[in-house]
């Protein structure tokens, strides 16, 4: 195991030659944009519940309008913040490597703002708003009409076209990511706790099917083990240093 501040020689090799390379994300990669990350403690308004508490069926049954609220709060930090040089180092590595795929757990679009291309929303995004009954996604509404404000078609509430706790992830998504990581050679996990399943289960089939792994985190994260790199500091930092490194004209 390799585990390190710095990028280590090796791992530029490995990702200068990939020919396919996965990316799974979580939201340590916001961070630095000012986004909170999903255990971190919430401040002000919203600092009496936890996001658990908030990000499920139940709770939208029992209080459609809190949950609503606080989506809608969500919506509008991401929509105020910028992607950050993590992000950008993830479009300028998608655009040196042959075969590049972005697996995201994060819902705030700022992976696809900054400009990647090959993005897999494993839990859905923010932007868009579905039927909570029919869960068609629904472009327009009219917000008169309540809060949450009513579906046109049939009148229920609409609800953030996002993943939550108990609920299935999108299946396609899923497949595709379980294909983008079971196929490359090189898997980067970034910025996420590795807690959350069945995402935290990714890192290890990549490996399995004989990827090198990388897994980059502020923290030390629980999958440990033998032929992965460690990386521990700021995405925003490692991640244009690693690309910069790798392919010296960007
Ligand atoms: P978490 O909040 O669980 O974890 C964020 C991780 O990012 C932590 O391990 C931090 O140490 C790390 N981190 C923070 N800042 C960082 C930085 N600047 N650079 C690198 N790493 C940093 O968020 P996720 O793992 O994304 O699911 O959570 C996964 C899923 O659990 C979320 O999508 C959400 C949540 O429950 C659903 O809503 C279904």
């Amino acid at each position: 195991m390799t585990s390190s501040t710095t990028i280590p020689h090796e791992l530029i090799q490995v990702l200068r030659t990939a020919q396919a390379v996965t990316v799974l994300t979580g939201a340590g990669v916001s961070a630095e944009s000012g986004l909170p990350t999903f255990r971190d403690a919430m401040t002000g308004l919203w600092s009496a519940y936890r996001p658990e508490d908030l990000a499920t069926p139940a709770a939208f049954q029992r209080q459609p309008r809190l949950v609503w609220e606080w989506y809608a709060w969500r919506r509008s930090l991401a929509a105020q913040s910028h992607p950050n040089p993590a992000h950008h180092a993830l479009v300028a590595m998608e655009q040196h490597v042959p075969a590049f795929m972005l697996v995201t757990q994060n819902v705030d679009n700022l992976h696809q703002r900054a400009g990647s291309r090959n993005v897999i929303e494993l839990h859905g995004n923010l932007e868009r708003v579905t039927c909570s009954v029919e869960h068609v996604v629904i472009e327009q509404w009219d917000a008169q009409t309540g809060v949450p404000p009513a579906c046109p078609r049939c009148g229920s509430f609409l609800r953030p076209d996002v993943v939550w706790f108990g609920e299935t992830l999108p299946a396609l998504a899923f497949e595709q990511a379980i294909a983008a990581t079971t196929h490359c050679d090189l898997f980067f996990s970034i910025g996420t706790s590795g807690v959350v399943e069945p995402a935290a289960s990714l890192p290890r089939l990549a490996a399995q099917a004989g990827a090198a792994v990388v897994i980059l985190n502020l923290d030390v994260t629980p999958y440990q083990r033998d032929g992965i790199f460690h990386l521990h500091g700021p995405a925003g930092t490692l991640l244009p240093d690693l690309v910069r490194r790798t392919w010296p004209d960007v």
